[in-house]
């Protein structure tokens, strides 16, 4: 089949495996919640992992979805033309249900009959058998009887064919079943032109892992009780391989955004190798930023955890695309076509979002505008000084010798003060043929955060002193911030408290200022939960624990780690190392004083309580 569109690819995938008895169970948000461990998802499985190890799934044993996930390893090569940051894959699950036969049957009819690839030209691969698992002779048997030919089936290794989820333990994993295709039928000329050849005749479509394991620690296996299977076909994969192209970009999923590119900057795709790598960069790390901020765990730039990630993207779309002469109108009417026409039917919380993604770029482009500039002179300045410093040592006869390295102190200062995340600064000194000394920079780095802790013990804003006032103080930011939070949504987060005696102190992030309507409103919201008489409780859970109840406020603990959450009635839950009053009661009353700006996209309440 060719000319497939993206929107014709989803709808064929889950149409066929509903046909076969499986429920649609429909994407999960891209930000891991904290109960895996990892920050995004990466896998069309990982949301069913307690599922694949036997839970029982409330929508029965057979399933399928898209799902998005991110993979920010391969940041480095995208601007190639297959490599992206978000991506989506087709899945479909049997949890201890259906296994090999029908599985294979199922995938070699959606290959051959919907998607309309020859039998003969399709090879797959399974699993050779080692001391964990055996040979996997029965799917080699059934690919055989479905008419795929006995050369184009291969046995190979652990290497190839076993899928787990590296560095974890207690996770489902088994052994797989392979499918390539060749995307021309002219073989190199190379002894043998098959699946593994250098020249990648073949491409890997797709694979049906054989669930059936537990990896532990230590290297070792131990078989579940359930027989699962777990696919995953790529979809940009597969939306390129269908349409004939090897061009990610080429697809509808890009070709709308790559279109207004070239319009806007005057510049045509695959013209010049530079400026095509940076429309690829533009493209790619603008659709994951609309993924992340519109998610329904929605992410805003911040300089922590996934936040910082997001940043990070963002701020190298926006050099890529300033590189490209684009502007921050320019940014958002990419978004607005991801929004709009690309992405609109499969992901609708897009669309209600849309403003708010839109105000985000907008936000964090003015932020990183003017620090761009200025970071861009300095660096300039760097680069040059190196190499002036060269030709004064060359001229006077010095044997010494300047490298084109940038030393780490540098680069930790175009990070510190004019926002250059490291890879960043590392990218623009290679396009100078120069490097970054990395430690140097992580040296400095370490050595800023120390200072800042030494600092922070220091002036910890009053509630060193402990006061009962200060504690009470302290409980009285907790409610505000929940009285926000339900006010404004749970993307308002704690920007920054500063607590003494006679007052508090309260940043946070906001689009807006606060009406005086708003104002009453949150104030209310302080006094109704103090005269509501709540209890404050605490305990200490791993962070895992925490994050399931619903506690928030910290946001990269390891999972396992013990951390503090209080608890304020049904108000408020947050991880938070204390002290707090035991009732709210005994806070008396809440009085706003102040609202005022503190930064861009964060603003400050002063308030007492009387
Ligand atoms: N879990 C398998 C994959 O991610 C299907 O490719």
């Amino acid at each position: 089949m060719k000319n497939i569109t993206s929107k014709q690819l989803r709808n064929a995938w889950i149409k066929f495996y509903e046909e076969r008895g499986h429920v649609n169970i429909g994407a999960v948000s891209l930000i891991g919640d904290g109960s895996t461990g990892v920050m995004f998802n990466v896998a069309g499985m990982q949301p069913l992992m307690p599922y694949l190890l036997g839970k029982k799934h409330p929508k029965g044993t057979r399933l399928c979805n898209v799902q998005g996930c991110m993979r920010t390893v391969d940041i480095d090569e995208v601007g190639d033309e297959s490599h992206f940051t978000f991506f989506e894959m087709m899945g479909n699950w049997s949890l201890g249900d259906y296994f090999k036969k029908e599985k294979t049957a199922w995938t070699f009819e959606l290959l051959t009959k919907v998607f309309g690839l020859d039998k003969n030209k399709i090879c797959a691969t399974v699993f050779e058998g080692n001391n964990s698992a055996p040979r996997d002779e029965e799917t080699a048997s059934l690919l055989l009887d479905l008419g795929i030919k006995k050369q184009n089936i291969f046995y190979q290794g652990k290497a190839d064919n076993w899928w787990e989820l590296e560095g974890t333990v207690g996770t489902p994993c088994g052994p797989d079943n392979e499918w390539f295709y060749p995307l021309t039928d002219n073989e190199c000329g190379l002894d043998k032109c098959d699946i593994n050849c250098v020249c990648h005749r073949y491409i890997e479509i797709g694979n049906d892992v054989y669930m059936q394991y537990e990896k532990l620690d230590g290297g070792k296996y131990k078989p579940l009780s359930n027989k699962n299977v777990d696919t995953g076909f790529g979809f940009e994969r597969m939306l390129m391989f269908l349409n004939g192209l090897t061009d990610g970009y080429k697809t509808d999923l890009f070709s709308n955004v790559i279109s207004y590119i070239e319009n806007a900057s005057g510049k045509t795709y695959l013209n010049n190798l530079e400026e095509t790598k940076s429309m690829r960069i533009v493209a790619d790390h603008l659709r994951t930023t609309v993924m992340l901020i519109g998610d329904e765990n929605s992410l805003t730039p911040s300089n922590t955890g996934a936040g910082y990630i997001l940043r990070r993207l963002m701020r190298r779309a926006i050099r890529h695309g300033k590189s490209l002469g684009l502007n921050c109108d320019n940014l958002v009417e990419i978004a607005k076509i991801f929004i709009e026409q690309v992405y609109n039917e499969a992901y609708p919380l897009l669309i209600k979002n849309e403003q708010y993604i839109l105000d985000e770029i907008k936000k964090e482009y003015k932020k990183f505008d003017t620090m761009l500039v200025a970071g861009t002179k300095e660096f300039e300045k760097v680069i040059s000084g190196i190499i002036r410093k060269r030709e004064f040592l060359k001229q006077n006869g010095s044997l010494e010798t300047v490298e084109n390295v940038i030393n780490g102190k540098t680069a930790f200062r175009l990070y510190d003060t004019f926002g250059f995340p490291i890879e960043f600064t590392i990218e623009m000194a290679q396009e100078k043929g120069f490097s970054v000394d990395l430690e140097g920079f992580n040296k400095a780095f370490e050595e800023h955060k120390e200072l800042a802790r030494v600092q922070a013990g220091t002036f910890k804003g009053g509630l060193q002193g402990n006061s009962d006032k200060e504690i009470a103080y302290h409980t009285a930011t907790h409610i505000m911030l929940a009285g926000l939070r339900k006010m404004f949504g749970t993307q308002t987060v704690q920007k920054g408290s500063n607590i003494t005696s006679e007052r508090m102190r309260f940043d946070f992030n906001i689009d807006h200022k606060l009406t005086v309507e708003e104002l009453a409103e949150l104030e209310n919201f302080v006094n109704n939960a103090i005269q509501r008489k709540l209890e404050v409780t605490w305990q200490e859970i791993p962070f895992k624990q925490a994050i399931k109840m619903g506690a928030y406020g910290v946001h990269n603990a390891k999972d396992d780690e013990l951390v503090k959450v209080y608890t304020i009635g049904d108000v408020d839950c947050q991880i938070c190392g204390g002290p707090h009053v035991n009732n709210t009661s005994e806070l008396g009353h809440f009085k706003i004083t102040k609202e005022e700006s503190s930064s861009s996209g964060v603003r400050r309440i002063k308030a007492v309580l009387e």
